[in-house]
C-alpha cells in the first residue's frame, strides 16, 4: 500500500474530546471517526486492526471446537418477552418498530436468539455438546458512551453459546472457553487476568471477567499480576485433556474485585498482591437453565427423559480490544502495535521520492515485502518533509520502519528502526529484509 493513495486522515492536533491515550491516538492516527455519540466509522487503518483481532479470536474459537454462524443485528421482541428480559433490560436496549408496528430491537446480546435457533433444530443429547458463536455488531444505548471505542454504543463482539445435557458437561464447556480466552489474549500480545465476577443480568452461578491492566481502566482488580505469563499457556493442557486441575489452579482465587477479594481463600501472600485498575475485554458465564427453561429448549436423554439444556455464554469485546491494546502499548510519539495485530508490518519511508536512486531502491523493497501479503508494507512515497514522515510513522505504530535516504541509497544502505525499542541500525538492504522478517 502506498501512503500517497492510502485513506489515512491523520490529525496534527490532539482532539479535545478525547480523555484517554487510546481514544486520542485512534483519532489522531485516522483509525476511526465518530459519526454520532458512541458510534464510529472504522477507517482503513483501524479496520485492518479490527479484522486482525477478529481473525485471531475466530481461529481460537474454531480451535476450541466452537462453530461460527452469523445472526442478525435486528431481533424480534417476542423472543425477549419469552425469557422475561424485554422489560428487564431497560433503556440500554434500542427498541424499534417496523412498518407493521411490530416490536423489534437492535440486539445487545444473543442468548434468546441462539436458544430459539437451538430449540427448533436440536432434540437429542446425541447432538451435544454444541458451541455456536458469531462476531457481530451489538448496540447498547449506554448512558455515557466514552473513551472512544472502549465504551461505545455500537460495538463488535464475539459471542459464543454452549449447550450441554447437564451441569458437569456445561462446566467442561466453560473450561474449554476459559482456556481459549487465555490463548486468544496471549496471541494478541496482552496479559489478561481472569477475575471471578458477578453474573449480573445474564444470570447463573459461574462467571469470569478477563481484565487487562491499565491505569485508565474502569474495573478495580486485586491480584498478583505476575502469575499469568505465556509459560502458563505453554504448560496448559490441550482441549481434549483433563482441564479440571488447570482450571482449579488458575481461576477465581488469584484475582477479584477489591471488595470481593477473600484473603483466606487466596494463596498469594498479601505483600505480593497489588490493587490495580483494568479494562474488561472478555466475560464468560455459565448460567445453567436460565434461558432453556423459560424458552423450553429441551433434549431427550438416552432413556427418553426430556431435560432443559445447560448453557453458557462467552463474550469478547473485539472493537474494545483495539483501544485496550493501544492503552497497553503506546508511548509519547504514538501507538506501538504488537506484531500479531499490526495493520502493516513495515513502514517504508522514502526521504527523497523525487530522487531516482531512492525511488528505485524503495520500489524494490516494496515489491519484495509485498510478496508476503498486503499487510506487509506501507510505503511512504509522499512528497512531505522528513519530519512529517517520521512523526506519522511513529504515530501509526507499525512494528518496523525502513528509512531510505539519498546518501545510503547510493551504496544500498538503509536504516531499520524498531518502533517498540527505538533501536536503529544502518544495514544493507538484504540485511534489512532479514531483520524485519
Ligand atoms: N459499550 C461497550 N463498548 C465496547 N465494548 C463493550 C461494551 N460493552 C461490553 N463490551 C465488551 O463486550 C464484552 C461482553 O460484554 P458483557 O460482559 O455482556 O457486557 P457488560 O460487561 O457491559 O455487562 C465485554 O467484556 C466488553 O469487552
Ligand atoms: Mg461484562
Amino acid at each position: 500500500m502506498r501512503m500517497s493513495v492510502f485513506f489515512l486522515p491523520t490529525l496534527k492536533e490532539t482532539p479535545a474530546e478525547a480523555q484517554i491515550a487510546s481514544h486520542r491516538l485512534m483519532l489522531r492516527a485516522g483509525m476511526v471517526r465518530q459519526t454520532s455519540a458512541g458510534i464510529y466509522a472504522w477507517l482503513p487503518l483501524g479496520h485492518r486492526v479490527l479484522r486482525k483481532i477478529e481473525q485471531i479470536v475466530r481461529e481460537e474459537q474454531d480451535a476450541a471446537g466452537a462453530q461460527e454462524l452469523l445472526m442478525p443485528t435486528i431481533q424480534p421482541a417476542e423472543l425477549w418477552r419469552e425469557s422475561g428480559r424485554y422489560d428487564d433490560y431497560g433503556k440500554e436496549m434500542l427498541r424499534i418498530k417496523d412498518r407493521h408496528e411490530r416490536d423489534m430491537l437492535f440486539g445487545p446480546t444473543n442468548e434468546e436468539m441462539i436458544t430459539d435457533i437451538f430449540r427448533t433444530a436440536v432434540k437429542s443429547y446425541r447432538n451435544l455438546p454444541l458451541n455456536l458463536y458469531h462476531i457481530q455488531w451489538k448496540f447498547r444505548d449506554e448512558i455515557r458512551p466514552r473513551f472512544g471505542v472502549m465504551r461505545g454504543r455500537e460495538f463488535l463482539m464475539k459471542d459464543a453459546y454452549s449447550f450441554d445435557t447437564d451441569a458437569a458437561a456445561a462446566r467442561r464447556s466453560y473450561q474449554v472457553m476459559f482456556l481459549a480466552y487465555l490463548r486468544t489474549f496471549a496471541r494478541l500480545g496482552l496479559r489478561a487476568i481472569p477475575m471471578r465476577a458477578d453474573t449480573g443480568p445474564i444470570g447463573g452461578d459461574l462467571s469470569h471477567e478477563f481484565i487487562i491492566l491499565a491505569e485508565t481502566g474502569e474495573s478495580g482488580v486485586y491480584c498478583d499480576p505476575d502469575w499469568l505469563t505465556l509459560d502458563v499457556l505453554t504448560d496448559a493442557p490441550g482441549y481434549q485433556d483433563d482441564l479440571n486441575p488447570f482450571f482449579e489452579r488458575y481461576t477465581g482465587i488469584y484475582a477479584a474485585t477489591d471488595e470481593k477479594h477473600d484473603p483466606t481463600a487466596c494463596p498469594v501472600p498479601a505483600d505480593q498482591l497489588v490493587s490495580a485498575r483494568g479494562i474488561e475485554v472478555g466475560h464468560i458465564f455459565n448460567f445453567g437453565t436460565k434461558y432453556s427453561e423459560p424458552m423450553n429448549a429441551r433434549v431427550a436423554l438416552a432413556d427418553g427423559e426430556q431435560v432443559a439444556v445447560h448453557m453458557g455464554s462467552y463474550g469478547i469485546g473485539v472493537s474494545r480490544l483495539v483501544g485496550g491494546i493501544i492503552e497497553a502499548s503506546h508511548d509519547a510519539a504514538g501507538i506501538i502495535w504488537p506484531a500479531a495485530v499490526a495493520p502493516f508490518k513495515v513502514g517504508l519511508i522514502n526521504l527523497k521520492p523525487d530522487d531516482d536512486t531512492c525511488r528505485s531502491l524503495c520500489e524494490d523493497l516494496e515489491g519484495t515485502l509485498a510478496m508476503g501479503g498486503d499487510d506487509q508494507v506501507l510505503y511512504d512515497d509522499r512528497a512531505e518533509r522528513a519530519g512529517v514522515k517520521f512523526a506519522d510513522m511513529d504515530l501509526i505504530g507499525l512494528p518496523w520502519q525502513i528509512i531510505v535516504g539519498p546518501r545510503g541509497a547510493k551504496t544500498g544502505t538503509v536504516e531499520v528502526k524498531n518502533r517498540a525499542t527505538g533501536e536503529r541500525q544502518e544495514v544493507e538492504t538484504t540485511r534489512a529484509l532479514d531483520l524485519v522478517a
